[in-house]
Protein backbone atom coordinates (compact mmCIF):
# COMPACT_ATOMS: atom_id res chain seq x y z
CA UNK A 1 0.00 0.00 0.00
CA UNK A 2 1.52 3.35 -0.69
CA UNK A 3 0.33 5.93 0.67
CA UNK A 4 1.24 9.32 -1.40
CA UNK A 5 -0.68 11.51 -4.22
CA UNK A 6 -1.43 10.87 -7.21
CA UNK A 7 2.11 10.81 -8.42
CA UNK A 8 3.06 8.13 -6.39
CA UNK A 9 3.73 4.53 -7.84
CA UNK A 10 0.93 2.45 -8.64
CA UNK A 11 0.41 -1.28 -6.57
CA UNK A 12 -1.09 -3.07 -9.91
CA UNK A 13 0.51 -1.86 -12.78
CA UNK A 14 0.81 -4.86 -14.91
CA UNK A 15 -2.86 -5.59 -14.17
CA UNK A 16 -5.58 -5.70 -16.89
CA UNK A 17 -7.89 -7.67 -14.69
CA UNK A 18 -9.62 -6.72 -11.47
CA UNK A 19 -11.75 -9.33 -9.91
CA UNK A 20 -13.74 -8.25 -6.87
CA UNK A 21 -15.06 -10.51 -4.44
CA UNK A 22 -16.32 -10.03 -0.81
CA UNK A 23 -18.74 -11.71 1.51
CA UNK A 24 -22.38 -10.91 0.57
CA UNK A 25 -23.50 -7.30 1.12
CA UNK A 26 -19.66 -6.13 2.17
CA UNK A 27 -19.56 -3.84 -0.94
CA UNK A 28 -18.49 -5.54 -4.29
CA UNK A 29 -20.39 -3.82 -6.46
CA UNK A 30 -19.85 -0.60 -4.75
CA UNK A 31 -16.13 -1.45 -4.69
CA UNK A 32 -15.88 -2.55 -8.33
CA UNK A 33 -17.60 0.53 -9.08
CA UNK A 34 -15.24 2.76 -7.52
CA UNK A 35 -12.41 1.17 -8.90
CA UNK A 36 -13.72 1.55 -11.87
CA UNK A 37 -13.23 4.89 -12.24
CA UNK A 38 -10.21 5.07 -10.11
CA UNK A 39 -8.76 3.03 -13.23
CA UNK A 40 -9.66 5.73 -15.78
CA UNK A 41 -7.68 8.13 -13.75
CA UNK A 42 -4.72 6.33 -14.85
CA UNK A 43 -2.06 6.63 -17.52
CA UNK A 44 -1.58 3.51 -19.43
CA UNK A 45 0.82 1.19 -17.96
CA UNK A 46 3.26 1.18 -20.60
CA UNK A 47 4.57 4.83 -21.88
CA UNK A 48 4.74 5.16 -25.92
CA UNK A 49 2.42 2.57 -26.59
CA UNK A 50 -0.38 4.96 -26.88
CA UNK A 51 -0.62 8.19 -29.15
CA UNK A 52 -1.22 11.46 -27.82
CA UNK A 53 -4.17 12.44 -26.44
CA UNK A 54 -5.32 8.27 -25.81
CA UNK A 55 -7.22 8.00 -22.54
CA UNK A 56 -7.82 5.00 -20.89
CA UNK A 57 -11.16 3.14 -21.27
CA UNK A 58 -12.04 0.45 -18.24
CA UNK A 59 -14.45 -2.17 -18.49
CA UNK A 60 -17.02 -3.17 -15.84
CA UNK A 61 -18.62 -6.56 -15.74
CA UNK A 62 -21.49 -7.66 -13.91
CA UNK A 63 -21.71 -11.86 -13.68
CA UNK A 64 -25.23 -12.18 -11.35
CA UNK A 65 -27.59 -11.05 -13.63
CA UNK A 66 -28.95 -7.98 -10.95
CA UNK A 67 -28.49 -5.00 -12.65
CA UNK A 68 -26.35 -3.64 -9.82
CA UNK A 69 -24.11 -1.68 -12.06
CA UNK A 70 -27.23 0.32 -14.00
CA UNK A 71 -28.27 1.09 -10.33
CA UNK A 72 -24.91 2.13 -8.86
CA UNK A 73 -24.48 4.86 -11.58
CA UNK A 74 -28.24 5.38 -11.95
CA UNK A 75 -28.67 4.65 -15.25
CA UNK A 76 -31.10 2.46 -17.22
CA UNK A 77 -31.14 -1.58 -16.75
CA UNK A 78 -28.05 -2.18 -19.47
CA UNK A 79 -28.55 -4.38 -22.44
CA UNK A 80 -26.10 -7.26 -23.40
CA UNK A 81 -24.07 -4.42 -25.14
CA UNK A 82 -21.04 -3.00 -23.55
CA UNK A 83 -22.27 1.28 -22.83
CA UNK A 84 -20.55 3.88 -21.57
CA UNK A 85 -21.55 3.86 -17.76
CA UNK A 86 -19.08 7.50 -16.53
CA UNK A 87 -16.56 9.68 -17.62
CA UNK A 88 -13.71 10.83 -15.45
CA UNK A 89 -12.05 14.29 -15.40
CA UNK A 90 -9.09 13.65 -18.22
CA UNK A 91 -11.23 12.28 -20.84
CA UNK A 92 -11.27 8.39 -19.26
CA UNK A 93 -14.00 6.05 -19.67
CA UNK A 94 -15.92 3.50 -17.94
CA UNK A 95 -18.10 1.51 -19.80
CA UNK A 96 -20.19 -1.64 -18.01
CA UNK A 97 -21.41 -5.07 -19.65
CA UNK A 98 -24.02 -6.95 -17.90
CA UNK A 99 -23.07 -10.65 -19.21
CA UNK A 100 -25.40 -13.08 -20.01
CA UNK A 101 -25.02 -16.05 -19.60
CA UNK A 102 -27.75 -17.32 -22.64
CA UNK A 103 -26.41 -14.28 -25.12
CA UNK A 104 -23.17 -15.29 -24.37
CA UNK A 105 -24.09 -19.35 -24.82
CA UNK A 106 -25.44 -18.15 -28.61
CA UNK A 107 -22.30 -16.18 -29.54
CA UNK A 108 -20.22 -18.69 -28.41
CA UNK A 109 -22.03 -21.27 -30.46
CA UNK A 110 -21.18 -18.86 -33.02
CA UNK A 111 -18.49 -18.11 -33.19
CA UNK A 112 -16.91 -22.15 -32.63
CA UNK A 113 -19.53 -23.90 -34.75
CA UNK A 114 -20.72 -21.04 -37.30
CA UNK A 115 -24.24 -22.23 -36.19
CA UNK A 116 -26.34 -19.05 -37.66
CA UNK A 117 -30.11 -19.49 -37.88
CA UNK A 118 -29.16 -23.20 -36.25
CA UNK A 119 -28.39 -21.55 -32.48
CA UNK A 120 -32.22 -19.64 -32.88
CA UNK A 121 -33.24 -22.87 -33.20
CA UNK A 122 -31.58 -23.95 -30.11
CA UNK A 123 -33.19 -21.18 -28.34
CA UNK A 124 -36.20 -22.19 -29.13
CA UNK A 125 -36.26 -25.88 -28.14
CA UNK A 126 -35.23 -24.11 -24.94
CA UNK A 127 -31.68 -25.79 -25.25
CA UNK A 128 -30.10 -22.83 -24.44
CA UNK A 129 -32.30 -22.52 -21.29
CA UNK A 130 -31.16 -26.03 -20.47
CA UNK A 131 -27.40 -25.24 -20.58
CA UNK A 132 -27.32 -22.00 -19.00
CA UNK A 133 -29.68 -23.15 -15.89
CA UNK A 134 -29.37 -26.51 -15.32
CA UNK A 135 -26.02 -26.56 -15.18
CA UNK A 136 -24.48 -24.42 -13.66
CA UNK A 137 -21.16 -25.04 -14.38
CA UNK A 138 -21.58 -23.88 -17.66
CA UNK A 139 -22.96 -20.45 -16.84
CA UNK A 140 -19.77 -19.96 -14.66
CA UNK A 141 -17.23 -20.70 -18.25
CA UNK A 142 -19.15 -18.86 -20.37
CA UNK A 143 -19.40 -15.75 -17.39
CA UNK A 144 -15.43 -16.26 -16.90
CA UNK A 145 -15.31 -16.60 -20.73
CA UNK A 146 -16.80 -13.66 -22.01
CA UNK A 147 -14.46 -11.39 -19.25
CA UNK A 148 -11.76 -12.67 -20.77
CA UNK A 149 -12.41 -12.02 -24.03
CA UNK A 150 -12.80 -8.55 -22.89
CA UNK A 151 -9.64 -8.55 -21.53
CA UNK A 152 -7.89 -10.20 -24.71
CA UNK A 153 -9.69 -8.33 -27.04
CA UNK A 154 -7.17 -5.78 -29.12
CA UNK A 155 -7.94 -2.29 -30.21
CA UNK A 156 -9.35 -1.33 -33.55
CA UNK A 157 -7.77 1.89 -33.47
CA UNK A 158 -4.17 2.78 -34.40
CA UNK A 159 -2.55 3.60 -31.13
CA UNK A 160 -3.49 1.37 -28.53
CA UNK A 161 -2.70 -2.38 -28.07
CA UNK A 162 -6.02 -3.50 -26.14
CA UNK A 163 -9.31 -2.34 -26.71
CA UNK A 164 -9.90 -1.55 -23.08
CA UNK A 165 -7.00 -1.14 -20.62
CA UNK A 166 -8.16 -3.14 -17.59
CA UNK A 167 -11.36 -4.68 -16.76
CA UNK A 168 -13.03 -4.98 -13.50
CA UNK A 169 -15.50 -7.74 -12.04
CA UNK A 170 -18.27 -7.30 -9.76
CA UNK A 171 -17.47 -10.65 -8.96
CA UNK A 172 -19.44 -13.78 -6.81
CA UNK A 173 -18.58 -13.41 -3.25
CA UNK A 174 -16.26 -15.57 -1.16
CA UNK A 175 -17.79 -18.63 -0.96
CA UNK A 176 -18.22 -19.25 -4.79
CA UNK A 177 -15.15 -17.81 -6.38
CA UNK A 178 -12.34 -20.09 -6.10
CA UNK A 179 -14.54 -22.66 -8.06
CA UNK A 180 -15.90 -19.69 -10.26
CA UNK A 181 -12.72 -18.84 -11.46
CA UNK A 182 -11.21 -22.60 -11.90
CA UNK A 183 -14.16 -24.00 -14.01
CA UNK A 184 -12.36 -23.95 -16.88
CA UNK A 185 -9.45 -26.22 -15.56
CA UNK A 186 -12.11 -28.79 -15.06
CA UNK A 187 -13.48 -28.04 -18.57
CA UNK A 188 -10.52 -28.39 -20.14
CA UNK A 189 -9.45 -31.61 -17.94
CA UNK A 190 -13.10 -32.75 -19.84
CA UNK A 191 -12.10 -31.61 -23.32
CA UNK A 192 -9.02 -32.70 -23.99
CA UNK A 193 -8.74 -31.75 -27.77
CA UNK A 194 -10.69 -29.27 -29.73
CA UNK A 195 -12.17 -25.77 -29.50
CA UNK A 196 -13.63 -26.07 -26.21
CA UNK A 197 -10.62 -27.30 -24.91
CA UNK A 198 -8.50 -24.55 -26.40
CA UNK A 199 -11.21 -21.85 -25.05
CA UNK A 200 -11.07 -23.13 -21.78
CA UNK A 201 -7.40 -22.82 -21.66
CA UNK A 202 -7.01 -19.56 -23.20
CA UNK A 203 -9.56 -18.21 -20.17
CA UNK A 204 -7.27 -20.08 -17.14
CA UNK A 205 -4.09 -18.33 -18.86
CA UNK A 206 -5.76 -15.28 -18.34
CA UNK A 207 -6.57 -15.97 -15.16
CA UNK A 208 -3.83 -17.66 -13.45
CA UNK A 209 -1.97 -14.82 -14.82
CA UNK A 210 0.19 -12.34 -14.19
CA UNK A 211 -2.44 -9.68 -15.49
CA UNK A 212 -5.16 -10.62 -12.81
CA UNK A 213 -5.45 -10.14 -9.17
CA UNK A 214 -8.35 -11.11 -7.10
CA UNK A 215 -9.49 -8.72 -4.56
CA UNK A 216 -11.40 -8.68 -1.44
CA UNK A 217 -13.62 -6.34 -0.15
CA UNK A 218 -14.44 -6.72 3.57
CA UNK A 219 -15.75 -4.96 6.54
CA UNK A 220 -14.08 -4.84 9.61
CA UNK A 221 -15.86 -7.36 11.46
CA UNK A 222 -15.32 -10.95 12.53
CA UNK A 223 -17.27 -12.88 9.77
CA UNK A 224 -16.54 -11.16 6.97
CA UNK A 225 -12.58 -11.05 7.82
CA UNK A 226 -12.69 -14.52 8.48
CA UNK A 227 -13.76 -15.38 4.95
CA UNK A 228 -11.94 -13.35 3.08
CA UNK A 229 -8.76 -15.12 5.17
CA UNK A 230 -10.30 -18.24 4.05
CA UNK A 231 -11.03 -16.75 0.74
CA UNK A 232 -7.13 -15.66 0.61
CA UNK A 233 -6.25 -19.48 1.40
CA UNK A 234 -8.22 -20.95 -1.27
CA UNK A 235 -7.06 -19.00 -3.87
CA UNK A 236 -3.76 -19.44 -3.31
CA UNK A 237 -4.47 -23.25 -2.77
CA UNK A 238 -5.94 -22.98 -6.24
CA UNK A 239 -2.73 -20.87 -7.74
CA UNK A 240 -4.83 -18.12 -8.12
CA UNK A 241 -3.67 -14.42 -7.96
CA UNK A 242 -4.67 -12.65 -4.50
CA UNK A 243 -4.78 -9.15 -5.01
CA UNK A 244 -5.76 -6.54 -1.83
CA UNK A 245 -8.10 -6.55 0.11
CA UNK A 246 -10.39 -3.28 0.49
CA UNK A 247 -11.82 -2.40 3.89
CA UNK A 248 -14.80 -1.26 3.31
CA UNK A 249 -16.50 1.74 5.59
CA UNK A 250 -13.72 2.11 7.60
CA UNK A 251 -14.58 4.64 9.85
CA UNK A 252 -12.40 8.09 11.85
CA UNK A 253 -11.08 7.15 15.14
CA UNK A 254 -11.66 10.22 17.06
CA UNK A 255 -10.03 8.92 20.52
CA UNK A 256 -6.12 8.21 21.79
CA UNK A 257 -4.93 5.50 22.21
CA UNK A 258 -5.48 5.77 26.22
CA UNK A 259 -8.86 7.46 25.48
CA UNK A 260 -9.79 4.90 23.75
CA UNK A 261 -9.06 1.96 26.78
CA UNK A 262 -10.36 4.13 29.26
CA UNK A 263 -13.69 4.91 27.44
CA UNK A 264 -13.99 0.89 26.89
CA UNK A 265 -13.16 -0.22 30.09
CA UNK A 266 -14.26 2.51 32.95
CA UNK A 267 -15.45 5.14 30.99
CA UNK A 268 -14.23 8.60 29.52
CA UNK A 269 -13.14 10.60 33.03
CA UNK A 270 -16.29 12.46 33.53
CA UNK A 271 -15.19 15.28 36.08
CA UNK A 272 -13.09 16.01 33.15
CA UNK A 273 -15.70 16.25 30.47
CA UNK A 274 -17.67 18.02 32.56
CA UNK A 275 -15.22 20.88 32.92
CA UNK A 276 -14.20 20.72 29.31
CA UNK A 277 -18.00 21.19 28.23
CA UNK A 278 -18.51 23.92 30.73
CA UNK A 279 -15.13 25.78 29.56
CA UNK A 280 -17.01 25.47 25.89
CA UNK A 281 -20.02 26.78 26.62
CA UNK A 282 -21.53 23.45 25.81
CA UNK A 283 -23.01 21.77 29.12
CA UNK A 284 -26.67 20.74 28.95
CA UNK A 285 -28.02 18.50 31.47
CA UNK A 286 -27.85 14.85 30.70
CA UNK A 287 -25.15 15.47 28.15
CA UNK A 288 -22.03 14.29 30.12
CA UNK A 289 -23.62 10.87 30.29
CA UNK A 290 -24.63 10.79 26.83
CA UNK A 291 -21.36 11.49 25.81
CA UNK A 292 -19.59 9.14 28.06
CA UNK A 293 -21.92 6.46 26.56
CA UNK A 294 -21.50 7.42 22.88
CA UNK A 295 -18.13 7.16 23.77
CA UNK A 296 -17.81 3.97 25.15
CA UNK A 297 -19.87 2.34 22.09
CA UNK A 298 -17.37 4.08 19.62
CA UNK A 299 -14.16 2.68 21.65
CA UNK A 300 -15.71 -0.71 22.12
CA UNK A 301 -16.33 -1.05 18.70
CA UNK A 302 -12.68 0.37 17.59
CA UNK A 303 -10.88 -1.92 19.58
CA UNK A 304 -12.69 -5.14 17.76
CA UNK A 305 -11.68 -3.56 13.97
CA UNK A 306 -8.29 -3.17 15.44
CA UNK A 307 -8.46 -6.90 16.14
CA UNK A 308 -9.72 -7.43 13.01
CA UNK A 309 -6.63 -5.24 11.16
CA UNK A 310 -4.74 -7.57 12.79
CA UNK A 311 -6.32 -10.42 11.69
CA UNK A 312 -6.04 -9.46 8.11
CA UNK A 313 -2.15 -8.23 8.06
CA UNK A 314 -1.57 -12.03 8.57
CA UNK A 315 -1.93 -12.65 5.14
CA UNK A 316 1.02 -10.25 3.77
CA UNK A 317 -1.42 -8.62 1.40
CA UNK A 318 -1.44 -4.95 0.18
CA UNK A 319 -5.31 -3.21 2.70
CA UNK A 320 -6.92 -0.35 1.13
CA UNK A 321 -9.30 1.45 3.49
CA UNK A 322 -12.32 3.27 1.82
CA UNK A 323 -14.51 5.62 3.96
CA UNK A 324 -18.30 5.27 5.21
CA UNK A 325 -20.36 7.35 3.13
CA UNK A 326 -22.38 9.53 5.06
CA UNK A 327 -24.78 10.74 2.22
CA UNK A 328 -25.00 7.22 0.90
CA UNK A 329 -23.69 5.92 -2.71
CA UNK A 330 -23.94 8.48 -5.67
CA UNK A 331 -21.84 9.24 -7.82
CA UNK A 332 -19.89 11.95 -5.85
CA UNK A 333 -19.88 9.45 -3.14
CA UNK A 334 -18.31 7.09 -5.71
CA UNK A 335 -15.50 9.53 -6.97
CA UNK A 336 -14.46 10.19 -2.95
CA UNK A 337 -14.06 6.27 -2.97
CA UNK A 338 -12.16 6.02 -6.15
CA UNK A 339 -10.05 9.22 -4.80
CA UNK A 340 -9.10 7.33 -1.41
CA UNK A 341 -8.29 3.96 -3.98
CA UNK A 342 -6.04 6.47 -5.90
CA UNK A 343 -3.87 8.02 -2.62
CA UNK A 344 -3.57 5.02 -1.22
CA UNK A 345 -2.30 3.68 -4.97
CA UNK A 346 -4.60 0.68 -5.54
CA UNK A 347 -4.96 2.24 -8.85
N1 LIG B 1 -18.33 2.94 1.74
C1 LIG B 1 -19.65 2.90 1.89
N2 LIG B 1 -20.29 3.85 2.61
C2 LIG B 1 -21.64 3.79 2.77
N3 LIG B 1 -22.42 2.84 2.26
C3 LIG B 1 -21.84 1.86 1.53
C4 LIG B 1 -20.43 1.84 1.30
N4 LIG B 1 -20.15 0.77 0.53
C5 LIG B 1 -21.32 0.14 0.29
N5 LIG B 1 -22.34 0.79 0.89
C6 LIG B 1 -23.75 0.39 0.86
O1 LIG B 1 -23.84 -0.93 1.39
C7 LIG B 1 -24.80 -1.70 0.69
C8 LIG B 1 -24.15 -2.95 0.11
O2 LIG B 1 -23.22 -2.54 -0.90
P1 LIG B 1 -23.06 -3.34 -2.26
O3 LIG B 1 -24.35 -3.53 -2.92
O4 LIG B 1 -21.97 -2.69 -3.02
O5 LIG B 1 -22.55 -4.74 -1.64
P2 LIG B 1 -22.36 -6.12 -2.38
O6 LIG B 1 -21.24 -6.81 -1.69
O7 LIG B 1 -22.22 -5.90 -3.85
O8 LIG B 1 -23.74 -6.85 -2.07
P3 LIG B 1 -24.30 -8.20 -2.73
O9 LIG B 1 -23.57 -9.31 -2.06
O10 LIG B 1 -25.75 -8.16 -2.40
O11 LIG B 1 -24.01 -8.12 -4.21
C9 LIG B 1 -25.39 -0.78 -0.37
O12 LIG B 1 -26.57 -0.21 0.13
C10 LIG B 1 -24.32 0.29 -0.54
O13 LIG B 1 -24.87 1.51 -0.99
MG1 LIG C 1 -23.31 -6.69 -5.46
Amino acid sequence: MTTADSTATRDWPGIRLHVVTGKGGTGKTTVAGALALALAHRPPARRGTGGPGRTPRVLLVEVEGRQGLAQLFDAPPLPYEERRIATVPGGGEVWALAIDPEQALLEYLDMFYKLGPAAKALKRFGAIDFATTVAPGIRDVLLTGKTCESVRRRAQEPGRTFHYDAVVMDAPPTGRITRFLNVNSEVSGLARIGPIHNQAEAVMRVLTSAQTAVHFVTLLEEMPVQETLDGIAQLREAGLPVGGIMVNEARDVVLTDEQLKRAAGEGLDRTELAAGLAATGLDRPGIVDALTGLATEHARRVLLEQDQREALSGCNTATYELPLLGDGVDRVGLDRLAAALRAQGAA
